[in-house]
């Protein structure tokens, strides 16, 4: 549920109609309801209110600030991937304590800014990287707490780009090696395996693959235990789905409380890290309409965001929904709707039913989540601005970036 509703033919968010905040700020703008976030995130903490537990949220999935500051201050922890996400993190003043690290390919320069931050445990991706974390601990003096990301080869039924728990896909350690990798972490005197981690992939619409997922991190820990290796926490990572159409994903307690029951005989804290179910649908996208035209019976609707302010539809095939900002009773054509980069790519989507003029606004709905996180200056064209509405009142998060942001950081070479 969120709080992105038409009353008298208009959309608000919240208390403020959208076409208001889009003359206001200019167009494309992202808005977020911070009422959906609270809600959302109230959400996976009455999920998991029996249980020890860390709610994750996974920064990726909208890093922004202010959005960033609200999570930290409902007392979320957060999943980076990055020494940016978590600097980040720091700069909004979430705790270290809390953060946990994943990532395929984090750097010793990145390892070394985790364990300076004490975060709190970093997701081993490969047994290499082992060395690497051990070494950088070691000049240190430092003990790094540590998980494995084991990849149980549990098909998450979900889009292929976004699906990471296959023994085909790059992220995690193979669930044959897992023991052994454990018996070398104990081994160490510069780790201690505080965790089993695992996320096998995004946008998932049914329990069942996390409860496959979940039976094979039980019965890791229960090889652990013999091997006398005992784990504080087990992390399902994130991946739990949204409605963007016509999906049915299982709310965020009929998810976890299936997982909580599996797990009710160990004594461990349980880790999530949600991204898209946190932020998805408390974020819109409203752009302004450019010009209608019409290429041989086709109806395009240009407006002014493009892929590289929105990149789901193109890069994922992504559906996601378009709607008026004012409804009308005028008929309505069947279009696409496409932005004004230079690919063919660049839609938002495709053929739909709007009734729509120039100038009008239109909105991308579920567009909170990878969204203004996977934004660039692609064509170059500046970042766009993004507000958060509280009940009538508005706080624009980021200003929309100048022209000459754009080359802050470039120069010419001298002849
Ligand atoms: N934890 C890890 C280690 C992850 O890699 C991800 C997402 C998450 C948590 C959060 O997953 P979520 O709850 O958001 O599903 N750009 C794509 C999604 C990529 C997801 C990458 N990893 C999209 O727009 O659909």
């Amino acid at each position: 549920m969120d709080y992105f509703n038409y009353k008298d033919n208009e959309l608000y968010a919240e208390d403020l109609k959208v076409s208001d905040l889009v003359e206001q700020y200019g167009s494309p703008l992202y808005i977020y309801s911070k009422a959906t976030l609270v809600r959302h995130m109230h959400a996976f903490e009455d999920a998991l209110k029996d249980n020890r537990h860390l709610i994750c949220y996974a920064v990726k999935a909208n890093s922004s600030l202010a959005i960033l500051n609200l999570m930290a201050k409902m007392g979320a922890g957060f999943d980076v991937v990055s020494k940016g996400e978590l600097a980040r993190v720091i700069k909004a003043q979430g705790d270290p304590k809390k953060v946990i690290f994943s990532g395929v390919g984090k750097t010793r320069d990145e390892i070394k800014y985790a364990l300076e931050c004490d975060i709190k445990c970093i997701n081993i991706e490969s047994e290499n990287e082992i060395d690497a974390i051990e070494e950088v601990a070691q000049s240190l003096n430092k003990v790094a707490n540590v998980a494995v990301r084991v990849n149980p080869n549990v098909d998450a039924k979900t889009h292929p780009s976004i699906s990471t728990g296959l023994k085909n896909n790059k992220f995690g350690i193979a669930f044959s090696r897992a023991l052994d990798v454990y018996k070398r972490i104990r081994d160490s005197k510069y780790l201690n395996a505080c965790g089993i981690d695992c996320h096998i992939g995004s946008q998932m619409t049914s329990g069942a693959p996390i409860l496959e997922a979940t039976d094979k991190l039980l019965e890791l820990y229960h090889k652990l235990k013999d091997e006398n290796i005992s784990i504080d926490h087990i992390d399902i990572g994130g991946g739990l789905g949204v409605t963007y159409g016509d999906e049915t994903p299982p709310s965020p307690y009929e998810y976890i409380s299936a997982v909580t029951a599996k797990l009710k005989e160990i004594d461990v804290a349980i880790y999530i890290e949600p991204g898209r179910a946190m932020v998805a649908n408390a974020g819109v996208l409203a752009t302004k309409v450019l010009y209608l035209k019409n290429n041989e019976n086709k109806n395009f609707v240009i407006v002014d965001a493009g892929m590289n302010d929105l990149i789901r539809p193109a890069l994922y095939d992504s559906w996601m929904n378009i709607i008026e900002a004012k409804k009308n009773n005028d008929s309505k054509i069947l279009c696409d709707v496409v932005g004004p980069v230079c690919e063919s790519d660049d839609f938002l989507g495709k053929e739909r039913k709007l009734s729509v003029k120039e100038n009008d606004v239109i909105v991308v709905r579920g567009a909170g989540a990878y969204g203004f996180s996977m934004s660039s200056n692609y064509n170059s064209r500046p970042l766009c601005a993004e507000v958060m509405v509280d009940k009538d009142k508005v706080s624009l998060i980021r200003k929309r970036q100048e022209i000459e942001d754009m080359w802050a950081l470039e120069t010419i070479c001298d002849d």
